[in-house]
């Protein structure tokens, strides 16, 4: 058994459990397991795709914001080679034994590193993943995991960081464009259109094959702190599903080889002036495939202070304070669920 305190971090060795332990069984619903996994229809509306190409790009992604807080993306710009490799180094790095992978463990306040998921001390139970965080370069956290061998992958991470990074500077324009709020006193909020030191963050994560689907949870459902969050799935799987607000369903999100998924987070949907959904989303398991996928989370630096970009056509009411990304993290690390609406101006 690991230390009480550890044990949000420290993720299963899930390769020893033949059976679904009692800290990983959840109390779920028949909606909230997905039978389905290999199907790719089981009729309900799913979230956008939108052409990056698409003359009307602009409307298309502002509009799937608006309405879903999330959208599928082609001709993205993202070479798959790139892609594949990231996959590659991902499962090659989560195939290690367990007490390899844990020497690089996230320590309990540390931001980078192999561990469950950030979200994991809200919940009772445990989740079925596992993740390895990466800010900048992952080299001193992969040196304890592969001494002689870390360069490889610390190069595929670097160079995916730095190409996710270009495609996001240019949808955070499009996004800001399509507020449509340029104007004046929001200026200086342009610059996260192009600034060079916005922190993007890379996350590999891993779903195992689980005994018992009905009763695990991927990822419980969670909003990214992000401004948004850019997604590659492996196409082997379903699981990610995202909430649609107006049928009060889980919509599974398709893998899709030429797709990445784009979610927004509580960040754009704070300067948005609530204008754009922060999309609540979750990872189901299933019995037999398993499952990978890269988040990376596109976030202003710590000191930037983040405020509702109101005027024009948004409401001119701005219904958030403002606060530093740094406020805000911490803020919903101590009140996961409640953080917007503790900066709510409304209360
Ligand atoms: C996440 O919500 O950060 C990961 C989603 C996924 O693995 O599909
Ligand atoms: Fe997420």
């Amino acid at each position: 058994e690991h230390p009480l305190n550890l044990h949000h971090i420290i993720p299963l060795d899930f390769s020893s459990a033949p059976n679904l332990p009692e800290s990983h069984a959840w109390s779920l619903s028949k909606d909230d397991h997905d039978d389905d996994y290999l199907s790719n229809s089981n009729g309900s509306p799913s979230i956008p795709i939108i052409d990056l190409m698409d003359p009307n790009a602009m409307e298309l992604i502002g509009h799937a914001c608006e309405n879903w807080g999330a959208f599928q993306l082609k001709n993205h710009g993202i070479p798959l080679s790139i892609i594949q490799e990231v996959e590659n180094e991902a499962k090659r790095l989560f195939a290690l034994p367990a007490d390899h992978k844990l020497k690089a463990l996230r320590s309990s306040g540390g931001a980078t590193g192999y561990g469950s998921a950030r979200i994991s001390p809200f919940f009772p139970k445990f989740m079925w993943h596992e993740g390895f965080t990466i800010m900048g370069s992952p080299s001193e956290d992969v040196k304890k995991i592969w001494p002689n061998d870390y360069a490889r992958f610390c190069d595929l991470m670097e160079n995916y960081q730095k190409q996710m990074k270009v495609l996001a500077e240019q949808l955070t324009r499009m996004m800001l464009n399509f507020l449509d709020i340029s104007n004046g006193e929001n200026k200086s909020q342009w610059d996260i259109g192009s600034s060079s030191n916005m922190c993007g963050v890379v996350q590999p994560n891993f779903y195992p094959p689980c005994p018992d689907p009905t009763r695990a949870m991927g990822l419980a459902p969670h909003t990214d702190t992000s401004l948004f969050t850019i997604l590659h799935q492996t196409q082997t799987a379903t699981g990610l599903q995202v909430f649609n607000e107006g049928t009060k369903a889980w919509v599974p999100v398709h893998p899709h080889r030429n797709l990445l998924v784009v979610n927004t987070g509580d960040l754009f949907h704070i300067m948005s002036n609530a204008r754009f959904r922060c999309a609540l989303h979750r990872v189901t398991t299933n019995k037999t495939v398993q499952r990978y996928s890269v988040a990376y989370f596109h976030c202003p630096p710590s000191d930037y202070v983040v405020f509702p970009l109101v005027g024009g056509v948004n409401n001119s009411v701005a219904r958030f304070r403002g606060v530093t990304v740094k406020e805000y993290v911490g803020i919903k690390s101590k009140n996961f669920g409640e953080a917007l609406s503790l900066i709510s101006t409304s209360n």
